[in-house]
């Protein structure tokens, strides 16, 4: 049986750390506030000329090194943001372009931070069409240019970087087993930007109310976000006929730990087998997924056979889960 699989990882952060220590400065925050609501102690930030697609780049460019793969070989490329470049042409193309994917299709995928497992999706179903096909999923973000550096509630969650998965179709029972895609559209105000798009154009008026930004109900969106992580799992464990013991890793976004914490003990799920990156990365939006992925795979913690859940919840409200035999 051919089955979609990951044969390479690669990630991406910014140099520039922003500390606890830091914001301290910029907001009326604390660090004791900071890491014991969010779990979060330091976020990369990009310089002010760097866009998504060269973080984007730089994550499929180690991934292809890792394959023994040129740009050439690939046949998709599926980039998961919420923090495009521009509004079009898509990330993909400009990431296409740069690391010269010539026969390549890109694209990319707007779903909030579940937009990783959207495109771990398509790559999925892709490949199933055509097992020979190599498709490039990556998230790709930079959450420092839709921030607002003023409001405390959401300044001081958010991280830039980048994070990809090449994947194709191998002979075997490793590879993507299965995903899980859900919505609520009626909850999008609980995470928002509101100006630039058809809704509200940019004008001098969307600068001046600081519409270019986001907005969120952070609270609320605490309590859908655990029920979301922990049904979507319990979807997938049930999806594959597995129990939680079953699992090697899960690998949740990284939001807040304690909404991780709370969702893993609503499934039962131990934390020892949670992976937790967001002490050093706070929320990198869709690309959280994936630069833990490359983590785990370049430190060696994963193993052929090893059962991976992955878990994901954003703007929209989008949920969605995925089950990997590593
Ligand atoms: C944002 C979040 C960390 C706030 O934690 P919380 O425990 O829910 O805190 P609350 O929003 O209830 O605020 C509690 C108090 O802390 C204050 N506060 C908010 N941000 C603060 C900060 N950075 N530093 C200090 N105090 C802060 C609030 O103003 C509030 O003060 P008040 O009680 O005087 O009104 C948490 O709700 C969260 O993580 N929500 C989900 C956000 C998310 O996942 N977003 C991304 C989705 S992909």
């Amino acid at each position: 049986m051919i089955k979609p699989r990951i044969i390479a990882t690669g990630s991406y952060v910014p140099p520039k750390v922003l500390t606890n220590a830091d914001l301290e400065k910029m907001v009326d925050t604390s660090d004791e506030w900071i890491t014991s609501r969010s779990g979060i102690r330091e976020r990369r930030i990009v310089e002010r000329d760097v866009a998504t697609s060269d973080l984007g780049t730089q994550a499929a460019l180690s991934a292809l090194e890792m394959a023994g793969l040129s740009a050439g070989d690939l046949d998709f490329i599926i980039t998961g943001t919420n923090s495009p470049d521009m509004f079009f042409p898509c990330t993909s193309c400009f990431i296409q372009s740069k690391i010269g994917a010539k026969k390549a299709a890109g694209f990319d995928i707007l779903a909030g931070c579940t937009s990783f497992i959207h495109t771990l999706s398509l790559a999925d179903k892709f490949i199933r069409e055509d097992p020979q096909r190599k498709v490039m999923a990556l998230g790709a973000e930079i959450m420092s240019k839709v921030t607002d550096w003023k409001d405390r509630g959401t300044c001081v969650l958010f991280g830039d970087g980048a994070g990809a998965v090449l994947l194709t179709g191998e002979e075997g029972d490793r590879g993507v087993l299965s995903t899980h895609l859900h919505s609520d559209g009626s909850l999008w105000e609980l995470l928002y930007m509101p100006g630039g798009g058809s809704a509200n154009p940019s004008s001098h008026e969307t600068v001046d109310k600081n519409m270019h930004c986001i907005k969120m109900a952070g609270n609320q969106l605490f309590k859908v976000a655990v029920r979301a992580l922990a049904e979507v799992s319990q979807e997938t464990l049930e999806f594959n006929g597995l129990k939680s013991s079953d699992i090697d890793y899960m690998i949740p976004h990284q939001a807040n730990t304690r909404i991780i914490e709370a969702a893993a003990k609503m499934i039962n799920f131990p934390m020892e087998k949670v992976y937790l990156n967001i002490e050093r990365f706070g929320n990198t939006s869709s690309a959280t997924i994936p630069i833990a992925l490359d983590e785990m795979n370049r430190s060696g913690m994963l193993k052929p056979g090893n059962l991976i859940l992955l878990c994901s919840f954003g703007t929209g409200v989008t949920w969605g889960g995925a089950l990997i035999r590593w």
